[in-house]
């Protein structure tokens, strides 16, 4: 069975949040002053198992799932990941399994994962600037550990690695020539995410939004780049290189020019359910029936009819409101650290 959405979008990838918990304060994320010390997290008792976590895996797959990423909150400080790493692993029709990190946890992690059959990683890195970067994460944490992360990770081979930066305008914008000069003729592709208005808390408003075209023009005059064909149908990133051949750099365009008509991501939450657009302010429990003792058959029914029945295309419908309307849906929402990115 390969069920297609109301928009006769088919169930491709599968983002699995593995932990609503980060070692960071993201002010776009998880703002220090929201996730405090006494900011309840999930109990463990809440968060799906790594058994229940495969079995839904294997049941996405059948329904037509060929990637799977792994996210958060930050995916490395839920404990023993490579043991589920190679469970996934083991899936038959699996033809990726990628990670989404802010990549501090790597050097001590990323040999494990790529043994344990991981195969690349993407690492959050909005700044190369000390400073900015030690606000930005809202720890403190020196930038010096995340190249650390990434380095250990090329060392064990989970390549493709990409490092994607959301883009804040008055905030990180000024330093993104920076980033740009380090990574070309790295072979990591950087890509640059517009800022999102994900769940209810991170301030967001259109100003802060650096439209893809203005950062293209900046990029290009310092080092001039030209497009490229997407890898694949539905790719989230636009592919720009390099015209030196020093690589490659990618645009998310979020914001300025969504990409939801060929969404077929699914998102499953740490606590279980099934949600089906990054925006949502719901989605399906499946803890509960899985918890009930309920057949792999029902499962397939619950996840395939929760698919057709989906009509998601948040970004696409932000475009056409109001920065006003915008503002007003907010309260609603889901939060990222729920989510995964
Ligand atoms: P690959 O092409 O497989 O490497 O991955 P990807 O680019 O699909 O995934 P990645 O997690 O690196 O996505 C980068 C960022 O794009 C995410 O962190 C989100 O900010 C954004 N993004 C990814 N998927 C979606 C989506 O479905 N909707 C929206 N609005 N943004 C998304
Ligand atoms: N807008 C765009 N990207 C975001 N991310 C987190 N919050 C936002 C937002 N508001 C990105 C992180 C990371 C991934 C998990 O999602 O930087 O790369
Ligand atoms: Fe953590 Fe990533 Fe959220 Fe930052 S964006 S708080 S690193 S989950
Ligand atoms: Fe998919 Fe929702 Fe993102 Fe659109 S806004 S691309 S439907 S996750």
């Amino acid at each position: 069975m390969r069920p297609t959405d109301t928009l006769q979008r088919p169930l491709h990838d599968l983002r699995i949040s593995v932990t609503d918990r980060c070692n960071f304060r993201c002010g776009y994320c998880m703002p220090q002053d929201v996730f405090h010390e006494n900011y309840d997290f999930l109990p463990r008792s809440k968060i799906l198992h790594f058994e229940e976590i495969e079995r839904l895996a294997r049941i996405f797959v059948e329904l037509g799932v060929k990637k799977l990423r792994i996210t958060g909150g930050e995916p490395l400080v839920r404990a023993q990941l490579p043991t589920l790493i190679a469970k996934l692993n083991q899936i038959p029709g699996v033809e990726d399994i990628a990670l989404t990190t802010n990549g501090i946890l790597l050097a001590k992690h990323a040999q494990a994962l790529s043994d344990a059959g991981l195969k690349r990683v993407t690492v959050s890195l909005d700044s190369l600037e000390d400073t900015i970067y030690r606000h930005l994460n809202g720890v403190d944490t020196p930038v010096s550990q995340v190249l650390a992360g990434i380095e250990a990770a090329e060392k064990a081979g989970l390549a493709p690695i990409k490092i994607n930066a959301v883009v804040q305008r008055g905030v990180n914008d000024h330093t993104l020539i920076d980033l740009a000069g380090h990574f070309r003729g790295s072979g990591h592709t950087l890509r640059f995410i517009e800022f999102m208005d994900v769940g209810n808390r991170n301030g967001w408003d259109l100003s802060h939004v650096v439209p893809t075209k203005e950062l293209i023009e900046k990029i290009n005059a310092e080092f001039p780049i030209e497009p490229v064909d997407p890898n694949y149908h539905g790719e989230v990133a636009r592919r720009w290189r390099y015209r030196d051949g020093q690589g490659e750099v990618g645009f998310i365009t979020s914001v300025t020019e969504p990409f939801c008509g060929e969404c077929s991501r699914a998102r499953l939450s740490s606590e279980g359910r099934l949600i089906p657009c990054l925006f949502a302010s719901e989605g399906v429990d499946l803890k509960t029936p899985i918890r009930r003792g309920t057949s792999d058959d029902h499962l397939r029914e619950i996840i395939a009819s929760a698919w057709e029945k989906r009509a998601d295309r948040y970004s696409q419908l932000r475009t056409q409101k109001t920065e006003q309307d915008a503002a007003q849906s907010n309260g609603r929402k889901l939060e990222m650290n729920h989510v995964g990115g």
